[in-house]
């Protein structure tokens, strides 16, 4: 059933594209980068991209297009309203997810924002099995409360498990239960979210069965049910390898399976649409949808643009067939596994399995001499770029972090670093010589030192952060 994919009888899973265009990437020596981190205040947000060698800060927005997709940009007309570009995106999209409504946005959190700005507000609470950085920021800008209610097993890294992005269904049942018996429901709870990979829990997938479960549940409760569906595909491909009744079935038929137990989605095309921006506000309801529209035409722009530019639309259409593609989505599980599988053979710990768009070290056991006040993770960080110019993400308490009433850091559950994989981008032997880096970083990993945060924003602090480093840095 569909197209054929590689020879089953290769055990070596190819990149199924060749390369047509190049970028040149530019070395810098240790002594330069030591000044560039200094002067970036040991934020890797705060570099320049010229001056990072492999940038696996995101997967988001660094896809490389296709020819398809570049072609394509031309095909349109630049019409301010209704261009032919808008209705090839709303039925591409309209293909897989199945929504009345498809709305816009230049990117996943616009879509969050107009959202949240609907049904959000002061005393709701959204769960999610964990709320991605700006999704929460977006709830809580609202006023509302963002819950998250990950399955326990996808807090243990060295845990092997299929779907350790799952939502915890019992605590969720708990928490809509309690709130049924308290008179303001069902006000107080206006959505259940669920990630698709679950990113910030390590990009680990969410089965079909858990989908459905919380799809019922929440329904049960008169309570729709949205996907964040940033990384469908992925998602979807897992479901395929992994869950038992599904291996024949292909991944858009799963995808669309998957979101015909949802109302709605928010989605950043950045991830699986195979684009560099791009979004959009997904849901059958008729009333919220003449709302969101409202709100995106004072925000974003049009309801047939949405702050993108008529191209844009064009380049998503094509990147979701792209994306659902089963030889593009064996390589990209493939190519992050491979990573994965170079760095455990150094016994580097990772959060196993690995995830769909990243692999995350687990700071905690990597530096375990580092407490989470001195932010092990972006210790890790800034070693990396300084040894081989490796730009990552922490994913840890700096994003995440909280203080108490006494000012006293309560710390993330988990303290990873993401090694994000931007699609279509690097080449084996990127990835060999990350795994190289890595591994040479962890074998001097009792001299990482403690970071201290000197500055940090009221909201999202990771991203502008600054640190300053105990002297050992120096030293790696
Ligand atoms: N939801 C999830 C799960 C995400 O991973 C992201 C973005 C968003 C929503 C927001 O989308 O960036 O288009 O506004 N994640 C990026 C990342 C930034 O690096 O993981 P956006």
């Amino acid at each position: 059933m569909g197209a054929p994919t590689q020879e089953k009888k290769m055990k070596t899973i190819i990149e199924p594209f060749k390369i047509k265009m190049v970028e040149q990437l530019r070395f810098t020596s240790r002594e330069e980068r030591e000044g560039l981190l200094a002067a970036a205040h040991y934020n890797p947000f705060l570099l320049h991209s010229d001056d990072v060698l492999i940038d696996l800060l995101t997967d988001s927005g660094t896809t490389a297009m296709s020819a398809k997709q570049w072609s394509a940009l031309m095909d349109g007309d630049e019409a301010y309203a209704g261009s032919r570009s808008y209705y090839k995106f709303e039925d591409a999209v309209r293909d897989i997810t199945g929504f009345k409504h498809i709305i816009p946005t230049h990117q996943g959190r616009a879509a969050e924002k107009i959202l949240f700005s609907l049904i959000g507000g002061a005393g709701k609470i959204i769960p999610n099995n964990t709320h991605f950085d700006t999704t929460r920021a977006n709830i809580e800008e609202s006023g509302a409360d963002a819950i998250d209610l990950p399955n326990p097993g996808g807090l243990i890294p060295e845990l092997e498990a299929d779907f350790k992005g799952n939502m915890n269904i019992e605590a969720l049942e708990a928490l809509l239960s309690r709130e049924r018996s308290s008179a303001k429901r069902p006000e107080r709870i206006p959505l259940v979210m669920l990630t698709v990979t679950n990113n910030t829990g390590g990009g680990q997938p969410v089965s079909m069965a858990n989908i459905r479960a919380v799809s019922e549940l929440a329904h049960a409760h008169g309570i729709p049910f949205f996907l964040d569906a940033c990384r469908f595909a992925e998602n979807a491909m897992f479901i395929k390898l992994r869950e038992r009744g599904y291996s024949n079935t292909s991944v858009k038929a799963i995808a669309q399976e998957m979101f015909s137990y949802a109302d709605g989605c928010t989605m950043s095309a950045k991830k699986d649409g195979l684009v560099n921006t791009g979004g959009w506000l997904a849901m059958n309801d008729d009333a919220l949808a003449m709302k969101a529209r409202n709100v995106l035409i004072v925000t974003e722009g049009f309801t047939t643009y949405g702050g993108l530019a008529r191209r844009d639309l064009e380049a998503i259409a094509r990147g979701l067939v792209e994306v659902l593609d089963e030889s593009y989505l064996a390589y990209r599980l493939r190519s992050v596994q491979y990573l994965g599988e170079a760095l455990e053979r150094n016994g580097v710990p990772i959060m196993r399995p690995t995830g769909g768009h990243a692999v995350y070290l687990d700071a905690k056991r990597f530096a375990p001499h580092l407490s989470p006040e001195e932010y092990p993770g972006q210790s890790i960080v800034c070693a990396l770029y300084l040894h081989a110019g490796i730009r990552t993400v922490e994913i840890g308490s700096v994003m995440f972090g909280k203080y108490d009433e006494h000012g006293q850091l309560i710390p993330s559950a988990m303290e990873l670093v993401r090694l994000a994989i931007p699609r279509r981008v690097y080449t084996q032997s990127h990835i060999d010589y990350v795994a190289e880096a890595v591994n040479e970083v962890f074998a001097e990993r009792d001299s990482l030192p403690g970071m201290q945060m000197t500055y940090e924003a009221p909201v999202l602090r990771h991203f502008t952060a600054h640190f300053e480093p105990a002297p050992a840095l120096v030293a790696i």
